[in-house]
Order: structure tokens, then C-alpha cells, then sequence
């Protein structure tokens, strides 16, 4: 075995290494059907394709153009993925993309379809022998790996050119445990919910609702919970009450790449564990599945409201809602605050349906003013609130698009000056930058869990929001134009920055080119965080984007990453 990995050392470093086609040949063979080649998800639409002739198939092609915007239909399919730029080259723009805003435009499919950023060969991935042997592979031939679950990535971290990826998404075990006990452990904790990596969260939510319970997880129907979510931090608008989903993660299955099939809890590789609770996906191994406590089946106060945005009635609303943030955050709000489409979805399970409805009073007022809509409800369950709610409100797919983030501390919307900061920030996002902040109120505010025994910045403990705003461009853009829409979110990233210096950001929803990444994602986390990455990935086969002890930006790996000057 060790010999394989000193064999490794020596291969990894040369870039792109190719395997023989002896190797894939023994590789397909290990793995019982489950090696498979994939063209790019939109391929049936394009009379050319990778410099080939190809026949257009209708059916197929009809069949992608109705679900390019569906997150079922993307995260089912292996070579799709949520953002469309991470199925492209972006420094090359090798593509193979349909016209988001009209899928039936002939414009799209006129030029070439080219795998672009989309790993030509994939594992569907069974169980931790399938990645034992893709770890003994990549060593061996020193091609190196990628990791999907889900695709919902907004760094490109679920694909690579030229890698083998590994595809998780099969993994749909779900299975609840009354009495919980940690592999290895004294400690018990009752409901647990075990999942596997491929399982999407609204499968989750389904089964959760079916035993009467209730699973913090994230704001749309097809993220992995085991997947990158929970690693980079998992925020949920029950998280101020509930955590984070590193806070509530009691145990993961992991494969290492140091070929072992091992358990990560408080009791059994705790440097592991604590490393999976926020230092990232792809990094320290392939999960298999993780086991999240659960909570029994609650009611839920929902505040939700609409109004049409006009050039004088944005700003008092951005005003408004500094101004009542705190305050909301001290009674148990969670939500998604818009400033586009301006308006608020906003969930409670603290309070009584009076409390919340006074709670929210000034808001409402300001919004009927608006002549905009206000309901104030209570919901019988995280299922309900769900089904009504997050599938007409979660970010729509298949368009290009990237984001910029910050955690903003709480501490200032507890001075006149800091919320004079924060509003006169967010009015320049948007008039300068036409970038609309989209706030999220996910940390865990009230929670006082787990602190320390998770490797996410300290700045989510600290945090009030996590405000986000995206920028996006065309399935034909230029590549100067899509570097423009990356540099507008890392200017605005940097404009957020300056109110906030001390705070952090979220690995998972970050500016793509976010300097000092380690500080802003980890803090004083990261060195204990590399050593461990060293410890159970010597030879780094596992590597992404601004990820603990990653190559770095010059690497071979990262050549469809465009740079930002
Ligand atoms: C529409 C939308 C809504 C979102 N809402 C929320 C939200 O409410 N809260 C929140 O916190 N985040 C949210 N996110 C961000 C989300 O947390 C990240 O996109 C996250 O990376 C998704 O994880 P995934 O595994 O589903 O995605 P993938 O793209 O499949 O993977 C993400 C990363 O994890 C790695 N990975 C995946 N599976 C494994 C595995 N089994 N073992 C090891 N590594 C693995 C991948 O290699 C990659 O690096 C949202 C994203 C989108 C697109
Ligand atoms: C593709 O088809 C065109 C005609 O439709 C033909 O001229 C061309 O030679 C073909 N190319 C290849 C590589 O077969
Ligand atoms: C989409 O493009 C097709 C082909 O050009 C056109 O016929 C159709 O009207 C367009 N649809 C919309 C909604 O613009
Ligand atoms: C998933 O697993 C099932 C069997 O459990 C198998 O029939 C199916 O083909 C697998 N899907 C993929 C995409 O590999
Ligand atoms: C679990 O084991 C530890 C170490 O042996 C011990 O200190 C602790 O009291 C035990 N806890 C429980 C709940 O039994
Ligand atoms: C859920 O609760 C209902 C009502 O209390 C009960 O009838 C049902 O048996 C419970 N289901 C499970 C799976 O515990
Ligand atoms: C709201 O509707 C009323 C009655 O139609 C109208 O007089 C008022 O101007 C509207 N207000 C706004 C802000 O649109
Ligand atoms: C908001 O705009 C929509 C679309 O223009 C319009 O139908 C609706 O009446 C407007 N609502 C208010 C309250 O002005
Ligand atoms: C967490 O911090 C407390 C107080 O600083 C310390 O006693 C405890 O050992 C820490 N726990 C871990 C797991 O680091
Ligand atoms: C992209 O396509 C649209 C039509 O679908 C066109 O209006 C636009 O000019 C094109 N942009 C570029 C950069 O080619
Ligand atoms: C971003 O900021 C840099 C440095 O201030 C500036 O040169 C550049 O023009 C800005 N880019 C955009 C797209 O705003
Ligand atoms: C992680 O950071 C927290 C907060 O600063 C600190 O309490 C903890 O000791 C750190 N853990 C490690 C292992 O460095």
C-alpha cells in the first residue's frame, strides 16, 4: 500500500496524468458496471459534438430543455450542475450550454458543444469500496478526483476537467434511530436521523414529517445534507434557534484517502469529526453518510411579505429592516430577506401566533402601505412551511450565476452608527453596483450549542445575517463579461468586508476569489484544520477550490478557473 503512495507523491504532481487505457480498462472492470462516461447534459440538443458529428435527438433534447430549470431534473442527471458556468470552461468557454431565459433558442446549439468543465468519467458510487478503489486508482495513476452529490456548488468543487468523479447521489439511505449512541461512545441522544450522501433534503424533510420529526437542512429541495452543506457549515432559517447543521451532526461514514472506511464522532477520530463540522467537502475524505439529531415535529410562526419596489420605497425598507433585525433575532426569527422583489419569508418556533403577529407589526404596516401582501400564520410543521413556502421561494437553477457573501456581526446592529454602516453599504450594493442584497438570517443567534467543537469560523457565532447578493451572466456571454460579473461580486465582497473586518464568511456561499480565504472561512481554525487535512490525505488526492491545503490557484486542476484581472 505504501508504495502506491509514494508512487502517487511522484504522479500527482504531474498535472492531468492520464491513465492508460489498460488502467481504465482494470478500473471498469473492479466496479462492476458502475464506471461510466458522460457527455454534457444539454448534448442531444447539438449537431456537434467534443469536433464530432452527432444526431440531434429530439426526445432527449426536449427532455432538457423542459428541465433546464429544474433542480430535480439537474441533480438527478450526473453531468449537470445548478450553476451552469461549472459545466463550462470558463477560461476557455468551451461549452455546452442552452439559452436559459428561452431553452428552445437555436442560437445555443449553433455552435459546438464541448465537454468544457464536465469529468468525462464518473463512479455511481454504491458503497466505501467503490472509493477505497478509486483512492488506490487515483494514487496509482495519479489522475486526480472530484466528488458530486448534489451539484449545488457555487465554486466549481463538485466537477473537475480530466478527474474522475466520484458521483454520490446514489446513496438515498434514510433510516431513523430512537435512541442514538456515537460509534464508540457512552453518550445517547434521542431521534436521530441517519442519511446517506445522495439523499436530497426535501427526501429528508419527507421522512423527518413521516416519524414526527423535525431536521435542520437548507433552503431548497435537492442540496445533500451529508454532502458539502453540512462540511462547509449548513445554515438553515431555523439555525437561530436550532444550529447550525455542524452543530447538530453527531456522526459521518467516511472513506479517507488514505483508503480507510472510517467512523467520525466526538468518541471515535475526533480530530476527524471536528474537522468534517465546517472544514469543507472534498477535503478530508468521501462521506458515505452522517447521522443528524432531530428534533420532535414543531409549529412554526411564518411572516411572509411582498411589495413592488420602486425608486423611493427601497431604501426605508433596507431602513426598516436594520432597525428591527436585533430585535427579531433575540425572539427567534429566522427568514430570507429580499430587496429585489422586495420582501420577507420569515419563520418563528418560539412564538405564539399573537406574539409573532406584534413581532412583525412595523414591517407589515410599511408593506400595506406598499399595498403589498402580509400573511402572518402559524403552520403545523417544518413540512408544511416547506411545501408552501421554499419551492416557489429557493434560487431557480440552470442559469450562470455567482455569489458574493458576508457574516455581519450583530454587534452592529446594536450602535446608530453601525446600522447607519450596514444601510448606506447595502444602498450602494444595489445603486452601485446594481447588486441586491438578499439577506439571510441563518446563524445560529441564539443557539449556544456546540461553539467549540466544530471548525467553521467563530464568526457564525457572532453573526446576525449572512448577506448575500449574485451577479450572472448569459449562456453566450463573452469571457470579459463574465469576468466583470466576478468582479463585481469580489468589489462588493470587499465593500461588505470594510464594515465587518473581524467577521468571516461562509465557505459555502463565499466570493469565488475571496481574499484570505483561510482567515475569512476558518479563523484561528486553520492551522489545526491543515494538520489534520496532512494527516488523513498526505499526498493531497483530494484538492478544491480555496479548500483547506489546497494547490493553490496555479495549479493544473484549476486552468478553467478564470483570473480575475
Ligand atoms: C439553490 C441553492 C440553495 C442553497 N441554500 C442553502 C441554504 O439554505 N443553506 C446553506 O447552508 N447553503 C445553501 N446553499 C449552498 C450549499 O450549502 C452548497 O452549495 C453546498 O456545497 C451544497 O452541497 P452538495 O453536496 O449538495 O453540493 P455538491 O455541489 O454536490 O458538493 C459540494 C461540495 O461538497 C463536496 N461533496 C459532496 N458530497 C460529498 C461527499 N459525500 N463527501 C465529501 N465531499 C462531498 C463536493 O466535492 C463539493 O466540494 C444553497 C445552494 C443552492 C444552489
Ligand atoms: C460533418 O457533417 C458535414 C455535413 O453535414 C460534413 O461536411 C463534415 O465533413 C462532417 N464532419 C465530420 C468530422 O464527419
Ligand atoms: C424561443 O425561441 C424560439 C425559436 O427562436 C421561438 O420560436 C420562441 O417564440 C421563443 N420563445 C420565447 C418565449 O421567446
Ligand atoms: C442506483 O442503484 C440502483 C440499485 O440500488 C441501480 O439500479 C441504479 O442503476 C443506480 N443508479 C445509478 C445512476 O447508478
Ligand atoms: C463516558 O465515558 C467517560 C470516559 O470514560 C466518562 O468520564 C463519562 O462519565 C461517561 N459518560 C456517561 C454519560 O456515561
Ligand atoms: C406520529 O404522531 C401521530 C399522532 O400523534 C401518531 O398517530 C403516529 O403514530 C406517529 N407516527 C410515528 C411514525 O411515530
Ligand atoms: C395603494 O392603493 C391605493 C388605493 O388604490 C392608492 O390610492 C395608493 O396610491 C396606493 N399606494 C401605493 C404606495 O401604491
Ligand atoms: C405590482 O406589480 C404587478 C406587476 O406589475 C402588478 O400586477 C401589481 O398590481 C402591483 N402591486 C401593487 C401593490 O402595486
Ligand atoms: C471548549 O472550550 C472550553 C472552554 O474554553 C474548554 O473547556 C473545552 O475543552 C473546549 N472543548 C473542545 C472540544 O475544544
Ligand atoms: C446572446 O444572445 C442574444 C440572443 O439570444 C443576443 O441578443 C446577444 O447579443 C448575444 N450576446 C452575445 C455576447 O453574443
Ligand atoms: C472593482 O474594483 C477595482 C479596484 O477598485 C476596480 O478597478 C474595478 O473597476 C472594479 N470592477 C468593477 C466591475 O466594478
Ligand atoms: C477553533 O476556534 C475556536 C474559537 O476561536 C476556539 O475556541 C477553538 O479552540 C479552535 N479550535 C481549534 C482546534 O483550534
Amino acid at each position: 500500500m505504501l508504495s502506491n503512495y509514494l508512487a502517487a507523491l511522484i504522479l500527482v504532481t504531474q498535472a492531468l496524468a492520464r491513465p492508460s487505457a489498460k488502467d481504465w480498462q482494470e478500473f471498469a472492470d473492479s466496479l462492476d458496471g458502475r464506471l461510466h462516461t458522460a457527455l454534457p447534459v444539454a448534448a442531444p440538443c447539438f449537431p456537434i459534438v467534443n469536433g464530432h458529428n452527432s444526431t440531434v435527438d429530439p426526445e432527449a433534447c426536449a427532455a432538457v430543455q423542459a428541465g433546464y430549470g429544474s433542480a430535480e431534473f439537474r441533480s438527478a442527471r450526473y453531468p449537470a450542475y445548478m450553476w451552469t458556468q461549472w459545466e463550462t470552461c470558463q477560461r476557455t468557454n468551451e461549452k455546452c450550454l442552452l439559452d436559459t431565459t428561452n431553452t428552445s433558442n437555436p442560437l445555443a446549439s449553433a455552435v459546438p458543444c464541448e465537454q468544457g468543465y464536465v469529468s468525462k468519467y464518473y463512479v455511481a458510487v454504491s458503497g466505501p469500496e467503490d472509493i477505497q478503489k478509486a483512492f488506490a486508482f487515483a494514487a496509482k495513476t495519479g489522475i486526480h478526483l472530484s466528488i458530486k452529490a448534489s451539484g449545488h456548488d457555487y465554486k466549481g468543487r463538485s466537477g473537475s476537467k480530466g478527474s474522475l468523479n466520484l458521483w454520490t447521489r446514489n446513496l438515498t439511505k434514510l433510516s431513523h434511530t430512537p435512541v442514538f449512541v456515537p460509534e464508540g461512545g457512552n453518550q445517547s441522544f434521542l431521534h436521530a436521523i441517519t442519511l446517506g450522501a445522495g439523499v436530497p433534503t426535501e427526501d429528508l424533510y419527507k421522512f423527518a414529517d413521516d416519524n414526527n420529526l423535525t431536521v435542520v437542512g437548507g433552503y431548497a429541495q435537492t442540496i445533500a445534507a451529508s454532502g458539502g452543506w453540512v462540511m462547509g457549515g449548513g445554515h438553515s432559517i431555523l439555525s437561530p434557534v436550532l444550529g447550525l447543521g455542524v452543530d447538530r451532526v453527531l456522526q459521518f461514514k467516511i472513506v479517507t484517502p488514505d483508503g480507510k472506511y472510517r467512523v467520525a464522532n466526538s468518541f471515535t477520530n475526533p480530530d476527524l469529526f471536528w474537522a468534517l463540522r465546517g472544514g469543507g467537502g472534498s477535503t478530508f475524505g468521501v462521506v458515505l453518510e452522517s447521522t443528524f439529531l432531530a428534533e420532535p415535529r414543531m409549529k412554526l410562526q411564518v411572516a411572509a411579505m411582498s411589495f413592488n419596489r420602486t425608486a423611493t420605497n427601497y431604501q426605508p425598507w433596507l431602513k426598516l429592516v436594520v432597525d428591527e433585525s436585533y430585535k427579531w433575532g433575540t425572539e427567534g426569527w429566522g427568514g430570507h430577506i429580499r430587496t429585489n422583489a422586495p420582501g420577507l419569508i420569515n419563520v418563528n418556533p418560539l412564538l405564539t401566533l399573537e406574539e409573532a403577529t406584534e413581532s412583525v407589526m412595523n414591517a407589515a404596516d410599511f408593506v400595506r402601505a406598499q399595498n403589498g401582501s402580509v400573511v402572518v400564520e402559524e403552520l403545523p410543521s417544518w413540512q408544511a412551511f416547506f411545501a408552501k413556502y421554499v419551492l416557489t421561494a429557493e434560487a431557480r437553477p440552470g442559469v450562470a450565476a455567482t455569489l458574493t457573501s458576508r457574516i455581519i456581526p450583530a454587534a452592529l446592529f446594536t450602535t446608530e452608527s453601525g446600522k447607519a454602516a450596514l444601510t448606506s453599504t447595502m444602498i450602494q450594493m444595489i445603486d452601485q453596483y446594481g447588486v441586491n442584497p438578499y439577506i439571510q438570517v441563518g446563524t445560529p443567534f441564539l443557539f449556544k450549542g456546540s461553539a467549540n467543537t466544530t471548525s467553521v469560523t467563530p464568526a457564525w457565532r457572532d453573526g446576525l445575517w449572512l448577506m448575500a447578493g449574485q451577479t450572472s451572466w448569459q449562456f453566450n456571454a463573452t469571457i470579459p463579461e463574465i469576468r466583470t460579473q466576478f468582479q463585481i461580486a469580489h468589489n462588493v465582497t470587499q465593500l461588505v468586508q470594510d464594515i465587518s473586518p473581524a467577521s468571516g464568511a461562509y465557505f459555502n456561499e463565499g466570493d469565488l476569489y475571496q481574499t484570505n480565504h483561510e482567515e475569512n472561512f476558518w479563523g484561528p481554525n486553520y492551522s489545526a484544520l491543515l494538520a489534520i487535512k496532512k494527516k488523513y490525505d498526505p499526498y493531497s488526492l483530494l484538492d478544491c477550490w480555496q479548500c483547506v491545503g489546497w494547490k493553490g490557484a496555479q495549479n493544473a486542476r484549476y486552468d478553467c478557473y478564470l483570473s480575475l484581472e
